[in-house]
This record gives C-alpha cells, structure tokens and sequence, in this order.
C-alpha cells in the first residue's frame, strides 16, 4: 500500500471537486482529486450552463474565469410562454441589477481542468475502490487502487463531491441520515443542434401538449427540451418528429424562427428532486450532487453546487487561516438553507410549467392539480411583486457567510 497525503481529500473531478479544489489550491491548501471515469467522460457529459452571480465570483476567485467572460453571454431577462403568450421576465430590473450567464457546464469543466493541470496539482482519473476511512477522528482517509496499486490517502477532511450515485453519502449512517425525495411522472428530452437559437433569451413554454425549454449554448448552437412520457425512448423520437413537436409548444412567432438541423446530441433525462440530510459526517463534507439533486426547471444543479463549493472554502479557510476546527459543525446548517430554497424553488417551476394532466399530484387528481398550477403561474406573472419573487430566485438567493469568530476565548 502506498501511502500519499494531502490536507483534503476531494473525491470527484465534476464541477464541484475542480472548483473546490482550486480554490483550496490559491490558498495554499493541499488537495488531491480522486475520480473515477476519465476527464473524457467526464466532458461527454451534457448539462444546463445558466449560472448565477455567485458562481461565476466563485470561478473569478479560483483564477478560471478568462473564457466565460470572454465566451459567456450575459442575460438579464428570459421568458415563461403560457400557450403561446410570452412574458419576458426582466431579472435586471426586478432584482437589483443581476444577471445571469450563459455558459455550458462542460466548457466551465474543461477550464477548470486544464488550470489544474497548468498547475500542476495532482488528479487520479480512473480510480477504482475509492473507500473512505475513520471519517469521524482526527486522521481519516481514502484507499483506493490506481493503475493497479493500491493507495492510502492520509488527510484532515474529506470532499464528497462524488455526485448522486457516489460513495461519499452512503458512508454516512443510514440512521443519521434522512434523505427526502420527490421522482417526477415525466422526463425531458434534450436535443443539441448546430442551428442558431430561436431567441436570444431562454423560453420556458407551459403548454396543453406539455412543457418545453429554448435555450442555447453559443449564437450558432441550440439547445431545446420536450416534456415526455417516462416510458419514452430516445428511439421513439427521430429528429423529424422532435422538431414537429417543439414547433408545436413554442410561442408562434419563436416557432416561426425555429431552424432545425440534425441533432448532436440526444437524450431524455429523468426529473427528480433529492436532499440528503445531514450534509456532513465528522470530517466528511458531502458537496453538490452527492447530497442533493434538483429538476432541472430552475437551472439550479450546478449553482447549488457552486454555493456548497462557497461554504466549504469559507469554512476550510477559516480552519487553515485561523485555527478555528470548530467552525466545521456550521457547514451542514449553512448549506443546507440555501439548498432548501433552491429545491423549492426548482420544485415549484417544475410543478407550474409541467403537464400533469393525466399524472396527478399531492394527492390531487390530474385536471385539478392542473388548473391549481395554471392559475399559481398566470398568478405570479400577471404582477410585478410576483415576476419579482421569480426573478429574484432565479438569479440566485445571496450566499450566507459562517458565523463570526468567538472571540471570548
Ligand atoms: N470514486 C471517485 N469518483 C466518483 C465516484 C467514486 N466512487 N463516484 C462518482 N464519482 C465521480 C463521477 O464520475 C463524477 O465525475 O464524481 C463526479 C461527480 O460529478 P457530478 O455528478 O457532475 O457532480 P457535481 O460535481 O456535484 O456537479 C454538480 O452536475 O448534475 C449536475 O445539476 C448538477 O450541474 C450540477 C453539477
Ligand atoms: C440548458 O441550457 O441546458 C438549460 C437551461 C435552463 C434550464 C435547464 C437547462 O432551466
């Protein structure tokens, strides 16, 4: 066994285990990544790129963030289309001058990924057994094997950044941990395509036939969602029969804009929400994924992410920097507000702009569940206090900071 140490062990190289990882590197606090699959697939995956203020100050701070100011679009509005009828949702003007940008989740991976590696800091791609070890003394770890040897990575605390189906939660106490969640009757079928957006702002259509997203990656790259059956298969939907679809749920004058083209990518993506709780374990911290999952209606997995990422460097920091250990116990309360609003939020668009017609929820059959929604949206966005109580958490909640130091002592 070969014995290797750094003071964090961060196991995961997806968003999350990059940027915490950099920003722990800037201030000179070691860490080494542990990741499963290759940096390749890690880039294969495709996901939302709508990222908050926070986040983007979050990648500012860890030095990356030269191509998303140069490549990234800033958007201060975007729009919710009830059968047609489009109410442009001005963020900007309803929550004090905030913004959003729009920037894939893949580039910001890859520009995380290449700093570190200019860096020279140390990532493990394709590890295999990852276990973590006595995460509640003073002097936890992780074995793993690499290129067929086996390793110990001594260290004072663990990043769980694993994501969903990680090893970090489930290292946790099943009796200690409560873990809430919410599987949605319906999933979403994503198509990228070379082809120029159909607006310069992102169009969320509530509509009879089901819900449906405009957004884009770039002014020559699209990328559109449908609402479909579970049961559905990507097989079930040729190119053709999607276009026909999205025409049919966008806004008329953004259907007649809509270029369509072979798709790039394709794919239908189950809707869930999940919160584990706690999100900590003695030394363990579980970030991002690995503690809690969000439809993906709000664009708000990866700026969730973004804001434990924000409260685990504040608390490290204060830890390394001012020999506060007891500030630790702050990070699963902390995180966890923010999450809560996050997932309410992701919950409650989704519940507002979906078709659940035949479905039913909260104990309410189909039509009556529907007609609630219909009139909570309509509701919402016929005001001004109701666009802004949208915009508001669309652009992102503010981050908490830790409690201030006891200086009693
Ligand atoms: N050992 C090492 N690495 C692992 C293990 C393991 N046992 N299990 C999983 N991983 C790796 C995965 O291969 C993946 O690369 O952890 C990484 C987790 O990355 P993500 O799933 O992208 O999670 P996270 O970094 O928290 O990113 C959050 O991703 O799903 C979106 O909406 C979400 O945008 C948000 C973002
Ligand atoms: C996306 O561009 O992939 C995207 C944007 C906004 C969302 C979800 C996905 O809410």
């Amino acid at each position: 066994m070969k014995i290797i140490k750094a003071q964090v062990a961060v196991i995961g190289a997806g968003p999350s285990g990059l940027l915490l990882g950099q920003l722990l590197a800037k201030q000179g606090i070691s860490n080494i990544i542990l990741e499963k699959v290759t940096g390749e697939y890690v880039l294969g995956r495709i996901r939302a790129g709508i990222l908050e203020q926070g986040f983007v100050d979050l990648v500012r701070e860890a030095g990356v963030v030269d191509r998303m100011v140069a490549e990234g679009e800033v958007h201060e509005g975007f729009n919710i289309a009830i059968n047609g009828h489009c109410v442009r949702i001005d963020m900007k003007k309803l929550s004090d001058g905030d913004s959003v940008v729009c920037y894939g989740q893949v580039e910001i991976t890859r520009d995380l990924m290449e700093a570190r590696q200019a860096a020279g800091l140390s990532t493990y791609y394709e590890v295999e057994g990852v276990k973590l070890k006595n995460v509640t003394s003073d002097n936890p770890s992780v074995t793993y094997t690499h290129a067929g040897e086996k390793y110990e990575l001594q260290c004072d605390y663990i990043a769980g950044c694993d994501g969903f189906h990680g090893v970090s939660r489930p290292t946790i106490p099943a009796e200690l941990r409560i873990e809430h969640e919410r599987i949605y009757p319906f999933g979403w079928l994503g198509v990228l395509s070379d082809t120029p957006p159909v607006s310069d702002e992102l169009i969320y259509c509530k509509h009879q036939r089901g819900f449906a997203l405009a957004s884009m990656r770039s002014a020559t790259r699209s990328r559109y969602y449908i609402q479909v059956p579970l049961s559905d298969r990507v097989e079930d939907w040729p190119d053709d029969a999607f276009w026909d679809e999205l025409k049919k749920r966008l806004p008329p004058e953004a259907a007649a804009r809509l270029v369509t083209g072979p798709s790039i990518e394709k794919s239908i993506a189950p809707l869930r929400s999940f919160i584990c709780e706690p999100m900590q374990y003695g030394n363990l911290f579980l970030v991002g994924d690995a503690a809690h999952i969000v439809p993906p209606t709000g664009a708000k997995g990866l700026n969730l992410a973004a804001s434990d990422v924000a409260t685990l460097y504040k608390v490290l920091l204060r830890v390394y920097k001012e020999g506060d250990k007891e500030c630790i116990k702050q990070y699963s309360e902390i995180a966890l507000r923010r999450v809560w609003h996050g997932e309410r939020f992701s919950w409650w668009m989704t519940n507002m702009l979906h078709n659940f017609d035949d479905m039913g929820s909260h104990d309410l059959e189909g039509a009556t569940f529907a007609r609630f929604m219909e009139s909570e949206l309509s509701y919402y966005l016929a005001s001004q206090a109701g666009q802004k109580v949208i915009a508001e958490q669309y652009v992102g909640l503010p981050y908490e900071e830790l409690a201030p130091l006891d200086t009693r002592s």
